[in-house]
């Protein structure tokens, strides 16, 4: 059965199911330079599917986030063992960024994490990707770290994290 948790216009933001992961593929290698085997996205899939959301406009998938958990050390409390959410991967589709569907997203997800008792949420972004930076730090996520080299290109990351209640 289909979740949807929320309408933006004409765009349906809900669960993904196994069925949407070639799609999701697709907008992947349209969008982004680092791309995953066909297994990984299957068990993002198995592993949380509460936040691994498509966005769907009259049956043509524009965008997706998909995330996993992780125990580890604390991005905000020091020597803070805890349970984090991170974001692998989000994209929208060119022609239909720049209407809140990266948002709904996030925010999506970030339900679907704290449904998991995260106590935090992270992602790596490239220091030059000001679209994505300006989204997450709207949000709430703020630059815990600059990981050097962090791409396979050479290129920094940010480290941006969000603690959640
Ligand atoms: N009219 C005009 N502007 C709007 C509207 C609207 N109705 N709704 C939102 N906006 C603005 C927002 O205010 C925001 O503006 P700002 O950047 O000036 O603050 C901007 O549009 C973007 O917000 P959204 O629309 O919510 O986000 P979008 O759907 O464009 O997706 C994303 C953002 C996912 C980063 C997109 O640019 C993308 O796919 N980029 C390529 C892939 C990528 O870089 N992904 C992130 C990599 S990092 C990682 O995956 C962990
Ligand atoms: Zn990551």
């Amino acid at each position: 059965m289909q979740v949807i948790l929320r309408q933006l216009g004409d765009c349906n933001i809900r669960r993904a199911a196994s069925s949407d992961l070639i799609p999701v593929m697709e907008i992947n290698l349209k969008t982004l330079p680092e791309h995953y085997s066909d297994y990984f996205y299957e068990s993002l899939l198995a592993e949380l599917p509460e936040a691994f959301i498509v966005a769907e406009i009259g049956g043509k998938h524009v965008g997706y986030i998909m995330c996993k958990t992780e125990y580890g050390f604390s991005n905000f409390k020091k020597l803070g063992f805890v349970k984090k959410g991170h974001v692998v991967s989000i994209a929208v589709l060119d022609d239909y960024r720049k209407k809140g569907i990266g948002k709904a997203l996030v925010e999506e997800s970030v339900n679907g994490v704290k449904s998991r008792k995260c106590d935090e949420f992270y992602l790596e972004v490239r220091c030059s990707n000001n679209e994505a930076v300006r989204l997450y730090e709207k949000l709430g996520f703020v630059i815990r770290q600059q990981l050097n080299a962090y791409y396979r290109d050479g290129e920094d990351a940010y480290l941006m994290a969000i603690e959640l209640d």
